[in-house]
């Protein structure tokens, strides 16, 4: 029987003889001393074999390799001093072997070593496929104890504290309005016809909330088939949440106190409360984006009013057609960023195009206020236009100004984007800081420029707030998103439970009721039926992760995750399948390979 587990061997276990079950983590031989680093999902810890001390175990000893599967006995003794540890939670202790049992050893050639010091140079792709030792490394075995760490904390606070019941929803089903693309699955004994996997449970929620079950949530897995990022995955998974008879303002409250209770449960931190809160048009004006970093003071000023009669084109041109002209002031930016780096091929320049900009302009305040530019703005500014803008970005001698001009949502976007690579080139954002933020009042609808018509931004059962609801094109939603550090870690709304503003909502999307009927019929059926007042929300758990462990990308905090691709380098999937259940499904690909 195992007594301990590798990791927790501290002084207070000296003297005391363990068990140890684990793999190789190395093998080092000092001059005819062997030691081993011996390591399971709660990290090493340092056994030691020699020809006096330990004769039984020595020429067990010799033979072990990298990631062999050994049982260990052995005295827990105090290190040496010099040979003290203090990076290394067991540091201050090691084990004499007195006896090494091998229980499995390596067959082929290690495709990597796992042992931390030379783990972090490993490309990701062999990682991905040999994702079983991947995950025997520290900093993933890590990761995962994190992910069951925070899911428990959950459970426990939602269930315990708050009453919420766990209910499973189906993973064979209709489309879900998320907006994202389905991933389908045939069905064989209905020939024609498709599940669709779930985007998320939202209609499910809803439908539970109508069965009385007042507080629903479910450690949910999603599919979006959509373009993947570092923080997307087709497949991922949220902590998904409903709640009848509740208001913004209470379900925003005990959210607070779920993700305070993670905090403290999993890394001791004890967050203020309230969380602050942006509105989604401060966040736009002030940032650019509906979930900015607010970790660092970067804000976009918007001189729209000031520069609209100038005899600069770019700027006047914006506003006359619509658009916006914003400036994000740097302090003391011309000490720190060259004129290179703002030109054409510059790193700020590309930053701007890539975001969808044709340049980016820009001023640079000099003594007395003097300004500098290159181009046209100088000359096109009348002398009350230049004191207005130096005014309004509170702008002083040393700083330099950044302008976008242009559509709107290119303007943010660009900003957004400047502002986050500037943030983070000069070092203005403090890695050790948590800053969550609540948006709230969103927009109900955005313009879909490819389809001509309006959509919902959340989803078309999110409830407006009630003073809009004579302007619904413009009304705002009952919905709020949790912002931490930049990114977007949960989102949802009250719900519409009222047939006739429902009704208003698929009008105004350009849903005709008899699509309505056809795509949510179910829906629109049960909440004639008796349907409480209700909202929810829903956490993408992987994003959550991500940002605990402090690591970019939610592939490292899921244990087996795809590519960029959508594939899974470890089983290879997707894959072909047999002609036969192809058939089998009544399904024929028209797929042609490219020559
Ligand atoms: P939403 O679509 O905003 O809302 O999703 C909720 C949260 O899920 C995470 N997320 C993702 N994580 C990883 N990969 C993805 N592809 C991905 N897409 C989304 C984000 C996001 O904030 N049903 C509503 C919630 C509700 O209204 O209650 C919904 O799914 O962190």
């Amino acid at each position: 029987m195992r007594t301990n587990y590798c990791g927790e061997l501290r002084a207070e276990h000296i003297d005391k003889t363990v068990t140890l079950f684990g793999w190789v983590d190395r093998r080092r031989d000092h001059g005819g001393v062997i030691f081993i680093d011996l390591r399971d999902r709660t990290g090493t810890v340092q056994i030691v074999s020699d020809p006096q001390r330990t004769p039984d175990s020595y020429n067990d000893a010799i033979a072990l390799r990298s990631e062999y599967v050994v049982k260990i006995v052995g005295k827990v003794s105090q290190r040496p001093e010099e040979s003290l540890n203090p990076k290394l939670p067991t540091g201050e202790v090691e084990i004499y072997a007195d006896s090494i049992e091998l229980l499995n050893s390596v067959s082929k050639q290690l495709p990597f070593q796992v042992c931390t010091s030379e783990y972090e140079s490993v490309r990701e792709d062999l990682r991905l496929k040999y994702r079983y030792l991947d995950l025997r490394s520290d900093r993933m075995a890590k990761n995962l104890q994190l992910r069951h760490q925070v899911v428990k904390a959950m459970r426990r606070f939602l269930e315990d504290q708050e009453n919420f019941l766990e209910i499973e929803t189906p993973i064979l089903t209709r489309s879900t309005p998320e907006g994202a693309r389905d991933y389908l699955v045939p069905s064989r004994v209905n020939p024609a016809d498709w599940y669709a996997l779930p985007q998320s449970p939202q209609l499910f929620k809803q439908l539970l909330m109508v069965s009385g079950c007042d507080r629903y949530y479910q450690i949910a897995r999603c599919f979006r088939d959509e373009d993947l990022r570092a923080d997307r995955q087709p497949e991922f998974t949220q902590l998904d949440m409903e709640m009848s008879f509740m208001s913004v303002e209470e379900i925003i409250e005990l959210n607070e106190a779920l993700i305070c209770h993670i905090f403290k449960a999993v890394k001791g931190i004890e967050l203020p409360r309230p969380f602050p809160r942006l509105t989604y048009a401060d966040a736009m004006a002030r940032y650019g984006s509906d979930r900015p970093d607010t970790r660092f003071e970067l804000e976009l000023v918007d001189v729209g009013e000031i520069v609209k009669d100038s005899g600069f084109k770019v700027f006047s041109g914006a506003i006359a057609s619509g658009g916006t002209v914003k400036v994000l002031p740097i302090p003391g930016g011309n000490e720190s960023i060259s004129n290179v780096r703002i030109k054409p091929k510059g790193d700020i320049f590309n930053e701007a195009i890539a975001a969808g900009a044709k340049g980016i302009a820009y001023i640079r305040v000099r003594e007395n206020n003097e300004i500098d530019t290159i181009g046209a703005i100088k000359d096109n500014l009348s002398e009350t236009q230049k004191q207005e803008l130096l005014a309004k970005t509170a702008a002083k001698p040393g700083d330099l100004l950044l302008f976008g001009a242009g559509d709107t949502d290119t303007v943010n976007k660009t900003l957004d984007r400047v502002r986050l690579f500037i943030g983070e080139e000069l070092g203005l954002i403090d890695h050790e800081k948590l800053n969550l933020v609540w948006i709230t009042e969103f927009p109900m609808f955005e313009w879909n420029s490819e389809e001509k018509r309006l959509e919902a931004i959340h989803h078309p059962f999110t409830a407006p707030y009630p003073e809009d609801i004579n302007d619904l094109a413009t009304a705002r939603a009952q919905a709020y998103d949790l912002v931490y550090n930049g990114v977007e870690i949960g989102g949802g709304s009250l719900r519409i439970y009222q047939k006739d503003i429902q009704e208003k909502v698929f009008t105004t999307i350009g849903l005709s009721e008899e699509e309505a009927k056809e795509k949510f019929g179910f829906l629109l059926e049960a909440f004639e039926y008796g349907t409480p007042p209700h909202g929810g929300i829903a956490y993408g758990l992987d994003r959550l992760i991500m940002l605990l462990a402090q690591e970019d990308s939610i592939r490292d905090v899921i244990a087996f995750p795809k590519t960029q691709q959508a594939s899974c380098l470890l089983t290879d999937a997707p894959a072909t399948v047999d002609n036969k259940q192809l058939q089998e499904l009544q399904v024929k690909s028209t797929y042609k390979p490219k020559k």
